[in-house]
């Protein structure tokens, strides 16, 4: 409460209303978390999306149209219009992408227009572009599969058996939610699966990228970056192996369970991947596999998104008081200071549910009675009935969420699997 107060406090004591642009494409998760913190936070926002109104409308202050594809024009048009609002105006202004697709214009303008809250832009291409993740951190030594980077032309059945062997695991340079993420334990595999990468990239040059299966449990970290220093507010562990061939997101349950000790050498690693892209500034999200056995493991970066945790999952980031996440950073990137983000230390997690088969959502059952089940706290659909799902490899959104908190991580692991089991789609 009293960190949301100062927050609150410090933010109306900038004289007129500081204005936030959240850079948020029509298909973002995003748009009313953000919106609603900033609503909080008393700071006026300006939408830059890529429709005439984004849905949750009247939260929004000021709109911006902008062309996602046209990088170049987008950011321009943003740059015009948030520089005429604090050049003219005398506003404070800060700029934000809500998730992947808008942070590297958002780094563009907040860059041009000199704000403290920007990125060096190679560190933040390299969180939209595998190849340049894995570059730049080998560069600076940070622990890594065995890795190239291939052009689909190539001879890459040699490439990938000669420089990486088998289980290897192909991706496409630039997509996320595991589109197209798929793992090969044999010649006949890894066609199959270069294929699907081909078919998923259909027009554009056909690259990927290959790396060697590294085995072992995941954790997913999110921090928020305030001048180069890593805040981190949450380590989930994600109970459920991710074995592949494809690799779904299912549960994410926080506090982790690891000790202090492992999550010291995790937090370690993601500091060394963070300053080997240079970032200062903003939320990260950040997958890192543990490999080994739990008490001698070494930590390997997955990836780094300069986003905060996607989907619906932001709200079980929590703190202890009011603060969200999002308030947290559209203080920072208004240069706001946020003091005493103390993570909660309650039990809670989500299960992103899992899409079993491509085709037509035709019902969902068994949602009231996944509500009833002990410690869920809520179940979400984001699919309309008659819309089109994908499974992985193809797929490309949520099919709907639920959340639970309970006395153990155990028990939140339990009802989430439970929830799992009772919500039933009906897929033509
Ligand atoms: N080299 C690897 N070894 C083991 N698992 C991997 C590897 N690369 C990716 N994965 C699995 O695939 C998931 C998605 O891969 P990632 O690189 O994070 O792509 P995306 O950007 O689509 O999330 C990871 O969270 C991890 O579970
Ligand atoms: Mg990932």
């Amino acid at each position: 409460m009293e960190i949301k107060k100062r927050v609150v406090s410090e933010a109306k004591n900038l004289p007129p209303l500081p204005v936030i642009a959240l850079v948020m494409p029509a298909s973002t998760y995003r748009a009313s978390t953000f919106l609603q913190a900033a609503k909080e936070l008393q700071v006026q926002t300006l939408v830059v999306s890529d429709v005439d109104l984004v849905p949750l409308g009247d939260l929004a202050d000021k709109f911006l149209k902008v062309d996602f594809s046209d990088s170049k024009e987008a950011t321009s048009k943003l740059l015009e219009k948030l520089s005429r609002i604090r050049d003219e105006l005398g506003i404070t202004v800060g700029v934000l992408a809500v998730d992947d697709r808008g942070v590297e214009i958002a780094n563009n303008v907040a860059m041009s227009m000199g704000l403290k809250f920007a990125n060096p832009s190679l560190g933040i291409k390299a969180t939209r572009d595998k190849a340049l993740l894995r570059e730049l951190l080998s560069k600076k030594g940070c622990n890594q599969p065995k890795w190239s980077h291939i052009s689909a032309s190539e001879s890459y059945l040699e490439i990938i058996q000669k420089d990486i062997g088998y289980p290897v695991v192909v991706k496409p340079i630039d997509m996320q939610g595991s589109r197209g993420v798929i793992k090969a334990e044999s010649n006949e595999q890894l066609i199959q699966a270069v294929e699907v990468i081909e078919s998923l990239i259909c027009d554009k040059t056909p690259t990927f990228i290959a790396e060697s299966y590294l085995d072992g449990s995941e954790i997913a970290l999110e921090a928020l970056l305030i001048n180069g220093e890593v805040n981190v507010v949450a380590i989930f562990d994600k109970p459920e192996p991710l074995l592949g061939p494809y690799f779904e997101e299912t549960l994410y349950v926080t506090p982790t369970l690891l000790d202090q000790d492992s999550q010291a050498h995790i937090v370690k690693e993601v500091k060394r991947a963070v300053e080997a892209l240079g970032l200062k500034n903003g939320a990260i999200h950040v997958e890192v596999r543990l490999v080994g056995s739990k008490d001698g493991f070494t930590p390997y970066v997955i990836d780094l998104a300069a986003r905060t945790i996607g989907g619906h999952c932001s709200s079980i980031v929590e703190f202890d008081g009011d603060l969200t996440l999002e308030m947290a950073l559209i203080s920072i990137a208004l240069g706001i200071e946020v003091q005493g983000m103390v993570p909660s230390n309650d039990p809670r997690g989500v299960a992103m549910l899992p899409i079993s088969k491509s085709g037509v959502l035709i019902g969902v059952s068994g949602v009231k009675n996944a509500e009833r089940i002990p410690d869920i706290t809520g179940v979400t659909i984001t699919v309309s009935i008659g819309e089109e799902v994908k499974a992985l490899p193809y797929g490309d959104k949520y099919i709907g969420f639920a959340f639970a908190k309970a006395q153990s991580q155990d028990l939140v692991t339990t009802a989430l699997r439970a929830a799992v089991d009772t919500i039933v789609f009906d897929i033509d």
